[in-house]
């Protein structure tokens, strides 16, 4: 294929002009990457070709940690990712009480640890290919909880100061609000970085037990014959074929059971892999092979880093829809879900967010649609907005069928008749309906 030096020509035929001066941006805000990231290459079973080809004796010898503390604000945001399935599960009738909890990939194991301290689990397991978790110094956590309640003093300052709209703001109030009081609010902070901020309330979550992890597996998640009642994964499902996880995560819930994801969006520029190109949307709007000729062509030097870092990522490249039509294909309906959209057009974490591309070109967004649309036709224009989502689950029976008994028993609870036989329950029942017909059902 033609491509000349301003330009890449994928292998349909469409030439892809390099934006001037776009990957010197993105490579002095968020770096091109040199070397593919330790555990990418060693723990990922997309890049190992399947969760039986890992070796897990290089990833025993690779990676010793001995994290011990976790600073406040990795705390914060370990809260605010419970909090998120908090809010998920506010929107539903199920009661945030479970029995038996795991945790899949769960790095360091904070999540876990929280759920069991706010005693929403009784019982908490985490697994991870190696262990980074044992070493958390648990004490440490309730500390870094009790610290962060004293966070909220600073949001009357922040209200404050933000008054004055963004654009009539001095250097000074700018500088205010922006280097200072947003990065150490929690919640702010979160808002910037994820696309989502907790409500007030987070600083009101209670511990009712100590932060501890029941148990801790190392291994591999394909291996657990167990089941639980509720499954959690929290960033780790990218590292998965969501067309082999999903059916396993069914397998492990029981019936009525809950599974929270929450993951990157892998049709976002930038997604969590930090890939980039001269153009937006590079590994997105090119399909697997025209991104490493690209590589190859045009960023030798980061070619083998680049490729290593996209070959983790799960390669069915599943949008939300993706996730719940699979979900649902093993039993497990998605109950309700949320996107998350960056809210700056510009950042030094994931560089430039739709936002600040229809800034720069207004016609941006359709143009790398149409390309994808070359190889991906059902992508849409909401599945490129996105930086990550989240999904909760149920576990359905998915062998029952339609009968008469089944209708009937699915549907009393709307049938339901309150007939008091006690005689003041009677007459508080007959003066209920008579003050509103709505009592009478
Ligand atoms: C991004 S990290 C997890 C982050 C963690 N959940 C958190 O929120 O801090 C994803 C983890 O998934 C783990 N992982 C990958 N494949 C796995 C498997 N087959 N079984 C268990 N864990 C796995 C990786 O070792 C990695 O530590």
């Amino acid at each position: 294929m033609d491509s000349s030096p301003g330009s890449f020509t994928n292998s349909f035929g469409t030439r892809i002009d390099f934006v001037p001066g776009y990957i010197e941006y993105v490579d002095r805000v968020i770096g091109l990457p040199k070397k593919a990231s330790e555990d990418y290459v060693h723990a990922s079973i997309n890049a190992a070709g399947g969760h039986q080809n890992l070796d897990y004796a290089k990833v025993n010898e690779k990676f010793r940690y001995e994290r011990k503390a976790l600073s406040l604000s990795g705390y914060a945001a370990r809260l605010a990712r419970v909090y998120m399935f908090l809010d998920l599960m506010r929107n539903t009738n199920a009661v945030p009480q479970f029995a038996r909890h795991l945790d899949i990939g769960c790095g360091i194991g904070i999540q876990p640890r929280i759920l069991r301290a706010l005693g929403i689990v009784d019982h908490t397991t985490g697994i991870d290919v190696y262990d980074r978790c044992t070493g958390v110094d648990e004490s440490a956590l309730a500390k870094q909880h009790r610290r962060l309640r004293w966070m909220r003093a600073l949001e009357p300052f922040r209200r404050s100061a933000v008054k004055v709209p963004p654009e009539e703001r001095s250097d000074l109030r700018r500088a205010v609000v922006e280097k200072v009081l947003d990065p150490l609010s929690p919640r702010h902070r979160h808002k910037h970085q994820v696309g989502y901020m907790p409500d007030s309330d987070f600083y009101r979550l209670k511990y009712r037990a100590k932060p501890t992890l029941d148990r801790f597996i190392q291994g591999d998640v394909f291996e657990i014959k167990e089941k639980f009642n509720l499954i959690t994964t929290f960033t780790s499902f990218e590292w998965f074929d969501a067309r082999t996880i999903l059916p396993k995560v069914a397998s492990m819930l029981e019936n009525g059971g809950m599974f929270y994801i929450w993951v990157s969006n892998w049709w976002s520029d930038i997604n969590v892999t930090r890939l980039s190109g001269h153009f937006p949307f590079a590994c997105q709007r090119l399909n697997k092979d025209d991104y490493y000729r690209y590589l190859d062509e045009c960023l030798p030097d980061h070619a083998e880093a680049m490729k290593g870092t996209y070959a983790w990522f799960d390669p069915g490249h599943p949008t939300l829809a993706d996730y719940a039509e699979i979900g649902y294909q093993n039993g497990l309906m998605a109950l309700d879900f949320r996107e998350y959209n960056r809210p700056d057009p510009f950042g030094t974490h994931t560089g430039v967010s739709p936002l600040g591309h229809i800034a720069l070109d207004g016609g941006v967004l359709q143009q790398v649609l149409d390309e994808i649309h070359q190889f991906r036709p059902d992508i849409r224009l909401t599945d490129l907005l996105p930086l990550s989502h989240s999904i909760l689950f149920r576990k359905f029976d998915r062998s029952v069928k339609l009968d008469e008994a089944g209708l009937n028993r699915a549907t009393s609870p709307v049938q339901f008749q309150y007939r008091p036989t006690n005689p003041a329950l009677r007459l508080a029942k007959k003066l209920a309906v008579k003050a509103h017909p709505i009592y009478r059902r």
